[in-house]
């Protein structure tokens, strides 16, 4: 019989160290509490990291996402295709723009068919949306390729996708930029720095591009429209005078939240070996489950595990998906299900028609995951607890 723990493991919480503390007290103290010379430096940084040409920050990288759209020219009447096993922010921010979005199906590996993407293209379509689910890259050279074929632009939704790579260079890179698959495509990236991300800055985002004249624009979006450097208006070195020059946005990221990415940057590398680590762990402990089936991994792309998703097959249980989340949670182990499909969602039925039984891979992958327990702050003895759990609520409840 299993020791039931006496805290609640939660399913996720960030790492927040002293650096992060003290930088962020160093910014309330020096009057930079909105956006300044810190949120400069985390820009390059993340540059730096990733080796792309421009990096822009904002408040969270649902607003970036709704600054590329704006900026890539996606509008009323066009359509842009993304997967429907994501978080709404993806599908929401395509209707702030006025445009359809199109609901697409996933693979066994959670992420984007491209199949599926080439069968929903139309004359109206204007842009596909790929999210690098849970921290693994989806297939961009075959989207590439859809994009290129059908002139169409690509913003990838790399909320999970931070540090990751694909054929051996980071996701957003200037690298795959210069692949011969992705040559001539209008792109950008958008990471999410959430609390419960790869990295966070509480609330955040980074928007990366390879395009000079599409950063420029998105940076202008930010910031209300206002010319270049508006920013600094109350420094020495600024000028009272600006001009608007579109209809922007007030998505900017802050010297405090700049403060924490900087330093949650520096340890990314670190939380993400971690990650692994443990998804090893879980790997190895439920491949001698025939009811679990682990996370598909690609040998071409790394895998961050921001989150750890298992299937369940149901019918070699006697018990159910809610059941099994249930029993987790009596032993005191959170769990998640990531995510509701967007086409289940009420607003997306009522607004556009969608329906159970539209999208059959979606539905049965949202009917048997299980998103468990994978944060760097966890220990090894907690994550042998999970394994635990899960091995005994299994072995109980088997078929
Ligand atoms: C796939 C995906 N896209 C977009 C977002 C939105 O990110 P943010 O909370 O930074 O706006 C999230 C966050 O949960 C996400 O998981």
């Amino acid at each position: 019989m299993i020791k039931k723990r006496e805290k609640f493991l939660p399913y996720c919480l960030p790492m927040i160290g002293e650096e992060e503390i003290a930088e962020v007290t160093d910014s309330l103290r020096s009057g930079w509490v909105t956006t300044g010379p810190k949120v400069r430096q985390f820009e390059s940084d993340v540059q730096n990291y990733i080796n792309c040409s421009h990096a822009i920050a904002v408040h969270s990288c649902t607003g970036g996402l709704h600054v590329a759209l704006t900026a890539m020219g996606v509008g009323a009447g066009d359509e842009v295709i993304l997967p429907s096993l994501t978080f709404c922010a993806t599908a929401n921010v395509v209707v702030h723009r006025g445009a359809t979005p199109v609901l697409v199906d996933v693979k066994d590996d959670f992420n984007i068919s491209p199949e599926a993407v080439e069968a929903a293209i139309t004359p109206n379509t204007k842009l596909i949306m790929p999210v690098h689910y849970g921290g693994m890259a989806c297939d961009l050279k075959e989207i590439y390729e859809i994009a290129r074929k059908h002139n169409l632009g690509v913003l990838e939704d790399g909320a999970h996708a931070i540090g990751i790579t694909y054929q051996n260079f980071k996701v957003g890179s200037d690298d795959l930029v210069l692949q011969e698959w992705h040559k001539g495509v209008n792109s950008a990236v958008v990471y999410s720095f959430y609390a419960t991300k790869n990295m966070t800055t509480g609330e955040g985002g980074m928007i990366v591009t390879a395009q000079e004249d599409l950063a420029n624009h998105m940076r202008i979006l930010t910031l209300h429209g206002m010319s270049r450097d508006a920013w600094k208006r109350y420094s020495s070195t600024g000028s009272w005078y600006y001009e608007v020059i579109d209809s922007g946005y007030k998505y900017n990221m802050t010297d405090i939240q700049a403060a924490l990415g900087i330093h949650q940057l520096r340890r990314l590398d670190g939380f993400i070996e971690t990650r692994q680590t443990y998804a090893q762990m879980y790997d190895e402990a439920f491949s001698e489950l025939e009811e679990i089936i682990t996370p598909v991994k690609h040998p071409d792309r790394s895998h961050a595990y921001h989150l750890y998703v298992i299937r369940l097959k149901e019918e070699a249980l006697t018990i159910d998906r809610s059941q099994f989340i249930e029993e987790l949670k009596a032993f005191n182990v959170g769990t998640s299900v990531h995510y509701i499909p967007v086409h289940l969602h009420p607003f997306y039925q009522k607004q556009f028609g969608y329906k159970r039984g539209d999208l059959p891979k979606t539905e049965e992958i949202y009917d048997s995951i299980v998103s468990l327990p994978l944060y760097p702050l966890m220990s090894r003895e907690d994550v042998e607890y999970v394994i635990e759990v899960v091995k005994h609520v299994i072995q109980t409840h088997r078929r």
